[in-house]
């Protein structure tokens, strides 16, 4: 894993936009991974940036998300769905037709990830995923436990997360316990990965995950295990390398 250390947020978000937009321009039908969270923020407004200046096209892209809620429709704010529009896709000119999120409302959502998984692969893989880390190690919603799912699954969420993600809800009781997401498999499957860390309550898992151990304890560190992954931390997130 090669990691890039920023002065702050704002350094890692632009040079994290670049890494897309360097993708984009070298294969303009790219497949890209897109991840939720407040950390990829500031790269997303960075991209609308670019694209409104005229410096990166993504009407060729096909865009897989990571995760969702389930239970969730679509037109709650708090869901993946709703996140990725209005902060992103909505301000660029990807075809609506190649964005793709786990469907947080299906009836049947094992068949629902089953389908994900294979539309991934019938798109011919993703050449490259953007991550965050969970304070906890985890990635999209693989938590940390015993074993770690491969393929895209149906999980529940630790009560470390459920804690983490009642901060965009109106309380604790409101935030789903459930969530569709992609496995470890899928994730390593990707060509290139991308991962933005930034903050210092991250610095004790960016520790763990650089530690030189592979465990399902911290579901990030299977990442040392692929030969392409680019790390941008910000200072405050590298404070304990
Ligand atoms: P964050 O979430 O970007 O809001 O810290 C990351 C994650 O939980 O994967």
């Amino acid at each position: 894993m090669k990691r890039i250390i920023c002065k702050n947020y704002d350094e890692m978000s632009r040079l994290g936009s670049y890494v897309c937009a360097e993708q984009v321009w070298r294969k303009p039908n790219s497949v890209l991974g897109f991840a939720t969270g407040s950390t990829p923020m500031g790269m997303y407004k960075c991209l609308v940036d670019m694209y409104k200046g005229g410096m990166v096209d993504f009407s060729g892209i096909t865009a897989f998300n990571l995760d969702e809620y389930y239970p969730m429709s679509k037109s709650h704010e708090q869901s993946y769905d709703y996140y990725m529009w209005d902060r992103f896709f909505a301000h660029i000119n990807v075809k609506r037709e190649n964005v793709n999120l786990p469907n947080g409302g299906a009836s049947d959502p094992q068949k629902a990830c089953e389908e994900y998984e294979n539309k991934i692969r019938l798109c011919g893989g993703i050449d490259l995923q953007l991550l965050g880390i969970g304070n906890n190690g985890h990635i999209a919603f693989n938590e940390p436990g015993d074993s770690l799912r491969v393929r895209t699954h149906v999980t529940e969420l630790t009560e470390n997360t459920i804690a983490a993600n009642a901060r965009f809800f109106e309380c604790r009781d409101d935030v789903p316990r459930r969530a569709l997401s992609m496995g470890m498999g899928s994730i390593m499957q990707a060509r290139r990965i991308l991962m933005l860390i930034s903050g210092k309550s991250k610095a004790p898992v960016v520790k763990q995950m650089f530690s030189g151990v592979v465990t399902p304890q911290i579901p990030a560190s299977v990442l040392q295990l692929h030969n392409d992954v680019v790390v941008l931390l910000d200072e405050a997130a590298a404070s304990g390398l």
